[in-house]
């Protein structure tokens, strides 16, 4: 896939699944906003190694990031012609623990799957509109369509995250397609620890193995390259949602 002089904004890119994405779409040519809330030495890091690419500080929670990632790239190079929307956060309580679950958890996990998805892509669209095959790439989870995953506001938001794509995709029409991927179980930062729930997925999935980073990004590069494809959220789980 040759995405020469494309313009892509990444969410969430300085680990795990979002720098495997960046990575990928660098590799085939794009000019990549690598962005992060926190971690700023491997955001700059990561831009300076991907060449054509630049780093934004931001939480994507806060309207103002949305507004300056999508500035940034207007700005360095007058297009944007695709965003993924992969920053997500989760609360350390388990599931069935509901009693736990605090307004401050459900605040913070929305504020930030939800509304920071919704506003990043909003913030986009006028530009992705131009763009001569605009698309969003949204990073949902199987959390959102089992009652599994790491926390309740967690699978609620990720819900909202596949219906926010499909609500998308049906107004932006052919300008902009708006699909997901949803992950299974994948081995990233965010699940270092998971090594129990992670034996548990490969002895139980169809593919037995837990995902890398990269079978995240060949399902994302294959929803960018499938242009008869809108409003769908792509299940990329080794066939875990079959068996629970
Ligand atoms: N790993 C899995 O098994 C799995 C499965 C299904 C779905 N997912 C989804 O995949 C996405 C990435 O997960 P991952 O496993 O790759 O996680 P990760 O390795 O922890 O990476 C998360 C990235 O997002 C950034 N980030 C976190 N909060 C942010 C915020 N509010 N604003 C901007 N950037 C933020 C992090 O940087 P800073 O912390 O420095 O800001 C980091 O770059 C998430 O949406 C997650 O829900 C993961």
């Amino acid at each position: 896939m040759d995405l020469t002089d494309h313009v892509v904004i990444v969410t969430g890119s300085t680990s795990g699944i979002g720098e495997a994405i960046a990575r990928r779409l660098a590799g085939a040519g794009a000019r990549v906003v690598v962005n992060s809330a926190r971690s700023v030495e491997a955001g700059e890091a990561l831009a300076a190694e991907l060449g054509d690419a630049t780093y934004v500080q931001g939480d994507i929670a806060d309207p103002e990031t949305a507004r300056r990632l999508v500035a940034t790239a207007e700005e360095r190079w007058g297009r944007l012609d695709g965003l993924v929307n992969n920053a997500g956060v989760t609360i350390d309580v388990p599931q069935p623990d509901i009693e736990s679950v605090t307004v401050e958890h459900w605040n913070r996990v929305l504020s930030v799957n939800v509304t920071g998805t919704f506003l990043v892509s909003q913030a986009a669209l006028p530009l992705l509109r131009q763009a001569p095959d605009g698309w969003i790439v949204n990073i949902s989870s199987i959390a959102g369509t089992r009652q599994t995953g790491s926390s309740l506001p967690y699978a609620v938001s990720k819900a909202a995250v596949d219906h926010l794509t499909s609500i998308l995709a049906k107004h932006c029409g052919g300008e902009v397609r708006v699909n997901a991927v949803a992950p299974g179980l994948v081995d990233t930062p965010w699940t270092a620890d998971w090594g129990d729930l992670k034996e548990g997925v490969k002895a139980i999935a169809p593919l037995h193995r837990v995902a890398t980073p990269e079978d995240v990004a060949d399902a994302c590069m294959a929803l960018i390259s499938s242009r008869y494809v809108t409003g769908q959220s792509l299940l990329v789980d080794g066939g875990l949602s079959l068996v629970i």
